[in-house]
C-alpha cells in the first residue's frame, strides 16, 4: 500500500492506474478505523480495479462545541488496518494541504434544506463541512465508485444529492451496517425501538407523529437524551406522510458525552 500526503502524489498515482483502464473505488474516513469501516472497504474492493482510502479529519464539519482537537488520531493502526484490507492508496493529507488559505474562508458545499433538518438542526453547520471534503475529495480522487456507510443515513442522501446536483461523475454506494450480536448495549436499543417502529408500521400504523412521540419516551427513561426519533420518506428525508412507500426512521441520542445514531428502513407495497 502506498502512503501520500499530497494532492499532486494523489493525482499522479491515479492518472497512472486510469491511463491503465483500470476502475477506482474511493471510501473517505476521518481515520481510528473499526470493524464497520472494514466492511466499507470490503465492499469498495468490489466495485474497482484499486482501492483507495482517505484519512482526514476535517475540520469544517466540527461544531464550536465539538472537540476537533480531541478526536481521536491512530494512523498507525489504519495503516495496518487498511494494507490489511486490500487497499492500495492511502491519502492521509494534512490541513494545510486541503484548506491552504484556512478552512473559515474556504469555498464551502451547502445542500439546501436536507442539510439543516434532523442531525442538521442539532449540528448547525455540520453537513455543510461534510458536503465539501466530499466535494474536494471526489475533485482530487475522481473514483468512479464511493462507498458510505448507511448508518448515516443523512449523510449519505446528502453526498447522493450533492454528486447529482454538481454532475459529479462518481456512483455512491451505500454499505448496510455492521451489527454485532454483541454491540453497545445503548445502541442496541436505539437499534431495538427503530424495529419496533418498523413493525408497527408494516402492520398498518400510519400515526407517524404518534409513532415517533411513543418510541422517545420509551428510549428517555434508559438514560438516553432524544435528539429526534422521526419517520421521515427516504427521498428528501422530509416528514413521511400515507402516500410515501419508502420510509426511513431515523434516532439520534445523547449517552453522556456521546451521540449515538441508527436508523433502518421500511418498504410499503402500493396499495
Ligand atoms: O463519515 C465520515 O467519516 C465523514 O463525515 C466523512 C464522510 C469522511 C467526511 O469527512
Amino acid at each position: 500500500m502506498l502512503t501520500v500526503d499530497s494532492i499532486a502524489a494523489v493525482r499522479e498515482t491515479i492518472g497512472a492506474w486510469r491511463a491503465a483502464g483500470q476502475r477506482i473505488a474511493f471510501v473517505p474516513t476521518m481515520g481510528n478505523l473499526h470493524a464497520g469501516h472494514i466492511s466499507l472497504i470490503e465492499l469498495a474492493r468490489k466495485h474497482g480495479d484499486r482501492f483507495v482510502a482517505s484519512i482526514f479529519v476535517n475540520p469544517m464539519q466540527f461544531g464550536p462545541n465539538e472537540d476537533f482537537n480531541h478526536y481521536p488520531r491512530t494512523p498507525e493502526r489504519d495503516a495496518q488496518m487498511l494494507a490489511a484490507a486490500g487497499c492500495d492508496l492511502m491519502f492521509m493529507p494534512h490541513v494545510e494541504e486541503i484548506y491552504p488559505n484556512g478552512e473559515r474562508i474556504a469555498t464551502r458545499v451547502h445542500v439546501p434544506e436536507i442539510s439543516s433538518i434532523l442531525c442538521g438542526e442539532f449540528r448547525p453547520g455540520h453537513f455543510e463541512g461534510v458536503a465539501t471534503i466530499v466535494a474536494k475529495l471526489f475533485n482530487i480522487v475522481q473514483p468512479d465508485v464511493a462507498i458510505f456507510g448507511e448508518k448515516d443515513f443523512q449523510q449519505l442522501t446528502i453526498v447522493r444529492r450533492m454528486a447529482s446536483d454538481l454532475c459529479l461523475p462518481v456512483r455512491i454506494v451505500g454499505a448496510p451496517t455492521m451489527r454485532e450480536p454483541d454491540g453497545l448495549a445503548m445502541s442496541s436499543r436505539i437499534y431495538a425501538e427503530l424495529k419496533r417502529a418498523r413493525a408497527a408500521i408494516l402492520a398498518g400504523a400510519r400515526d407517524y407523529v404518534r409513532i415517533e412521540a411513543e418510541c422517545s419516551e420509551a428510549l428517555a427513561p434508559r438514560g438516553l437524551r432524544v435528539e429526534y426519533f422521526a419517520v421521515r420518506r427516504v427521498s428528501d428525508l422530509q416528514a413521511a406522510t400515507r402516500t410515501d412507500l419508502a420510509l426511513v426512521v431515523l434516532c439520534a441520542a445523547r449517552l453522556g458525552r456521546a451521540r449515538l445514531i441508527d436508523n433502518v428502513t421500511v418498504t410499503l407495497a402500493a396499495a
